[in-house]
């Protein structure tokens, strides 16, 4: 079913394509949502909408709370990638674009440099959703500040510490921290800091750079990390396991952080590199329902990008 609207189509291409206010309205759908699914109560407000998407890289969550979130609330789903579509034969991604989104609702898209997706959403008459690019995984933030309300109520004024490289998670929970009022902390080896170019317009005391893990962790309410290795990066592993070698959150870096800190990680993880299984495994760990989280955080989302704002408030 095409989009009636009359609005402009919006696209959640970088986190803070959405307001603060609006940014609040979906988490606390995403609430709503997922206390309807715990409790086997149908919802389908999606029904006979069809979400297309398209992968360039590997995915397990991704992949699954899309295709089941969108299943869940009534509409259907077509997955491609790179090899079995013609984008693997060099169709412009312009081409690609128009096509596709004359016969579905909505894009969610996973792929290289964020221009790819920018690209596309240009020539899209649907909303496009960023499923991760080099440069931001907005949806897996969205389901991490999602957790840590669940677990916390409430993120403003708390300290996120990052320790891993300036990647996609890092840089969106930047865009987070400024939209939603909290501090974060960063910590990476020398070359892999953060590229000041990349924070303009971000005010200096919404995030710190630190030399040392431990100290980057004192006093954090949440610590999360990410693999040392994003996607599209693999030939720079040998280099990134050496540099990376101290920046491995295990149980002493954990108790730097707040007694009642929680541990996030976005998955998948390797044990015994940027995380120890103590951790990951341990009380403080919360990424069994981060991961969950994906799910109902994206049901939110897919229902304010197709219907907008349910119960009539407005952002000012
Ligand atoms: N966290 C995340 O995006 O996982 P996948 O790569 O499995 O989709
Ligand atoms: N930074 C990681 C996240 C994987 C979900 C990557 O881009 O590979």
């Amino acid at each position: 079913m095409e989009q009636t609207t009359a609005t402009p189509i919006r696209h959640f291409l970088r986190l803070d394509d959405l307001s603060a206010s609006e940014l609040h309205y979906v988490l606390k759908r995403a609430a709503i949502i997922k206390d309807k699914f715990k409790r086997y109560i149908p919802y389908r407000p999606l029904h006979d909408r069809t979400l297309a998407m398209v992968f360039e890289k590997a995915s397990t969550r991704t992949r699954v709370s899309f295709e089941a979130g969108m299943y869940q609330m009534g509409g259907v789903v077509i997955h491609l990638t790179t090899n079995d579509s013609q984008l693997g034969r060099s169709e412009p991604i312009e081409d690609t674009a128009r096509v596709i989104s004359r016969m579905v609702d909505l894009v969610m898209i996973r792929t290289f440099g964020q221009e790819r997706i920018e690209q596309f959403s240009e020539y899209s008459r649907v909303p496009v959703i960023n499923g991760l690019t080099n440069e931001f995984h907005p949806c897996q933030i969205l389901a991490d500040v999602f957790t840590y309300i669940e677990h916390r109520q409430s993120i403003q004024g708390k300290v996120v510490t990052w320790i891993g490289d300036a990647n996609n998670m890092s840089y969106t929970w930047i865009q987070a921290a400024a939209l939603l009022g909290f501090t974060f902390h960063f910590s990476a080896p020398p070359g892999y800091q953060l590229d000041p170019a990349r924070l303009e317009g971000i005010p200096s005391h919404v995030y710190k750079s630190f030399d040392d893990p431990a100290q980057a962790c004192e006093g954090a309410d949440l610590v999360t990390t990410d693999v040392w290795t994003s996607m599209g990066y693999e030939e720079e592993n040998e280099a990134r396991r050496k540099a990376f070698a101290n920046w491995c959150v295990d149980e002493r870096l954990m108790s730097r952080a707040k007694p009642d800190a929680l541990f996030m990680h976005c998955l998948p993880a390797h044990r015994g590199e940027e995380v120890s299984a103590g951790v990951i495994d341990g009380p403080q760990s919360v990424v069994w329902d981060e991961a969950e989280n994906r799910l109902h955080a994206q049901k939110a989302l897919m229902e304010f990008l197709l219907l907008g704002r349910l119960d009539g408030s407005s952002d000012d």
